[in-house]
């Protein structure tokens, strides 16, 4: 395994946490003043801005108090999740339906996802298979409270507890359990859930385009003191078009510093004795 090496953060996000915290403050009196989120209105905006032509939307005050409450909502689109952002309930279950196979996506597990993840995952294998990159295979999608638990106490037998914890997820702070993270691969083309799958062709195909998708490469090369986990080019997590498009055109690597959040490499201390 690589040894992982620290990524230079922009200087905007070293200043960016205090107004982060201050935003954060905010927008919490306005949730409290004003009730939930408007999530109509948000999606309103962003089909506005995308028949505008938008390449980077810019997002207004308003739009952007409500996008960063919902990093902390399980059940948001944009929920933040990572070694210190635990998903609240822990043992949050979404609602999923089953990935549909096709001559472009092989989902003979029968594996689930969100709705608009899966929907997502359809469309974006259809067109990779159409550009000749490869027939898209599902090796795991949504992974339950309990089943990542069992997941990772697997892989601490496997590998031991230092290892496991940049390979794995403990329950509750994985993506798999919001519905939104997906792991693929293209048999025909090797390295099946192997950091080579980056070098394939579909792997670099995946990276390119996954964002027009709705689809960022969560666990990218070198970001591993900031996600805390090693490099996972086939770990894709729907985020949305609007967010991944920003992620993409800005050359951000990582949702920590796309919203400013502190970097997570490690689990907080109380929970270090612990391996669930
Ligand atoms: N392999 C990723 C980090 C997970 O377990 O969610
Ligand atoms: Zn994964």
């Amino acid at each position: 395994m690589p040894n992982p090496t620290p990524v230079r953060r922009r200087a905007s996000f070293v200043f960016l946490p205090p107004v982060v915290a201050a935003t954060v403050g905010i927008s919490l009196l306005v949730q409290g003043a004003f009730g939930q989120p408007n999530f109509e209105l948000l999606e309103e905006r962003a089909e506005q801005r995308e028949l505008a032509g938008w390449v980077v939307p810019t997002l207004e005050l308003t739009d952007y108090l409500y996008p960063r409450l919902a990093t902390g909502f399980a059940g948001s689109e944009w929920v933040v999740v990572n070694k210190l952002r635990p998903l609240s309930p822990l043992d949050f279950e979404p609602q999923v339906r089953e990935i549909s196979s096709s001559e472009s996506l092989d989902n003979s597990r029968g594996l689930e996802l969100r709705d608009v993840a899966a929907t997502a995952l359809e469309a974006m294998a259809s067109e990779m298979l159409f550009q000749g990159a490869g027939q898209m295979f599902v090796n795991s999608a949504y992974r339950s409270y309990e089943y990542q638990r069992e997941l990772f106490v697997d892989k601490v037998d496997q590998y031991g507890e230092a290892e496991a914890l940049v390979r794995s997820a403990k329950a509750g702070h994985s993506e798999h359990q919001t519905g939104l993270a997906v792991d693929v691969s293209v048999p025909a083309q090797g390295c099946a859930i192997m950091q080579c799958f980056g070098d394939t062709v579909a792997g670099k195909w995946i990276a390119e385009n996954s964002w027009k998708f709705g689809y960022i490469v969560r666990y990218e090369r070198d970001t591993t003191s900031i996600t805390g986990y090693t490099y996972e080019p086939w770990h894709l997590r729907y985020v949305g078009i609007e967010i991944a498009r920003t992620y993409a055109n800005n050359g951000i690597h990582t949702l920590e510093d796309f919203w400013g959040f502190p970097a997570a490499e490690n689990y907080p201390e109380i929970a270090e004795s612990t391996i669930d």
